[in-house]
Formats: structure tokens, sequence, C-alpha cells
């Protein structure tokens, strides 16, 4: 069974795109096999960033693909233990798609009620479509605990899982991307940690789904 993971969002920019490069580094380090699919093809973020990636010849090398449809993506899935739906910078029709296609969809969102409202608007329009496995994923949250914990518990009473581990705005982490990095291959073992620690719940949590499917 391959691991179906979607990364979605309502807003742009939330860290899609990241956590999709993350995860694929992180499962192919942990020695399975797994593609990235590209499905912004307007931008081709994650494309481009392989390009780099490659460039840099950096290990593990990750796979990435430019898709034009998730139907085609999925076609492609069980070739590899695990396949990262890196999707559009808006919620769209393709959202949806990747929501039913995944076995998990992620949802990143910054502590701000301005970014935790459309995620939570988000969820809910998919849960009415019957999408059930959802978690919100806390990224660019700043040194206030305090703010990350009220972001949290809003989720919390929304209904809605967040997973353990979170990202903090640091340029490491958008330096890495740079060059072709993961958020879990800075130059800072803590940053690195900290990024690892949301991998890690974000495979079990995938990995249980599929226990109990
Ligand atoms: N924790 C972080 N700290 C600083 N910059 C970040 C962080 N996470 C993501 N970024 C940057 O934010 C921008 C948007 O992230 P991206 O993953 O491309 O979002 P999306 O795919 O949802 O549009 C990128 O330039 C990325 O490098
Ligand atoms: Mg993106």
């Amino acid at each position: 069974m391959t691991y179906v993971i979607g990364m979605i969002s309502q807003k742009g920019g939330v860290g899609k795109s990241t956590l999709a490069r993350m995860m694929a580094r992180e499962f192919v380090a942990g020695g399975l096999t797994a593609k990235i699919a590209d499905l912004d093809t307007q931008q081709q973020t994650s494309t481009y960033w392989a390009g780099r990636r490659a460039e840099a010849g950096l290990e593990p090398e990750v796979q990435v693909q430019s898709f034009a449809s998730v139907a085609s993506a999925i076609a492609d899935a069980p070739r590899f233990d695990a396949m990262i739906l890196d999707g559009k910078p808006n919620a769209s029709t393709q959202t949806l798609e990747i929501a039913q296609a995944a076995d998990l969809c992620v949802i990143p969102t910054g502590p701000t009620v301005d970014d935790l409202h459309p995620g939570v608007v988000l969820a809910h329009g998919l849960r009415k479509k019957g999408v059930g496995a959802i978690v919100f994923a806390m990224v660019k949250t700043t040194a206030s605990e305090r703010e990350t914990e009220a972001a949290r518990a809003y989720l919390t009473q929304a209904g809605y899982d967040v997973l353990s581990g979170e990202i903090p705005v640091s340029t490491a982490y958008g330096q890495a991307g740079d060059v072709g990095r993961t958020i879990t291959e800075t130059s800072f073992r803590t940053l690195n940690a900290r990024a690892t620690m949301l991998a890690q719940s974000i495979i079990d949590r995938v990995a249980d789904i599929q226990e109990v499917a």
C-alpha cells in the first residue's frame, strides 16, 4: 500500500510545498521510496526545487514530477511507498480531488486568525463532502508560545486535530529551500529536530490510518 499524503490549503504561501519536500525527504531517508506530485502546474515550486537539489548533488535524491491532474498522479502512486500531493496555491476543485485521493490531508496554517479561519472553512467544506482524515500543521509560528497555544485551541475547538511539533518562522528554513535542502536539512540542529518531529507525527498519522483501513 502506498501512503498518499495531500498538502492543501485555502491560502497560498502557507507551507504546502515546504512540507511536501520535507515529507518526501524523510520517507526516502527512512528507506522508503517516495515521490512528490507537483500539482502546482503554474509555479512548479517543488519541481524547480528538485532541480536545485540535484544541481547541488544532495543526498538522498528526492523525486518530483509535475502532473497535470490528480488522477495521473494517483495512477503513478503504486510504484512508490509514499506519494505526496503538492497542491495549487489556493483552494480549487483540485483541492477536493486531492483530499478525496489522499489517506491523510495536511493543512499547514500560521498562528493568526487570518490564517486559521480560512483553513477551518476549507476543512469544514471538505468534511461536508465526506473527507475524513484532515489534520492541521502549525507552521510559521513565532516565539510566543501563548499565540501558538491559542492557535491550537482554536483548531481543536473547531473540531480538528493538530499535529504535534511545529515549524517556527526562520530565515534558515527559507534559505534551506533556496539551495535544494529540506527544512530537516538546515545548518541548525535544533531547527532540523523541530522539523523532524513534525514529519514524524505525519508519518505516525498516515501509518495509523492505513493500519485501520
Ligand atoms: N518556517 C518558515 N520560516 C520562514 N519561511 C518559510 C517557512 N516555511 C515556509 N517558508 C517560506 O514561505 C514561502 C511559501 O512556502 P511554500 O511552502 O512555497 O508555500 P505554499 O506551497 O503553500 O504556497 C516560501 O518562500 C518558503 O521558503
Ligand atoms: Mg506550493
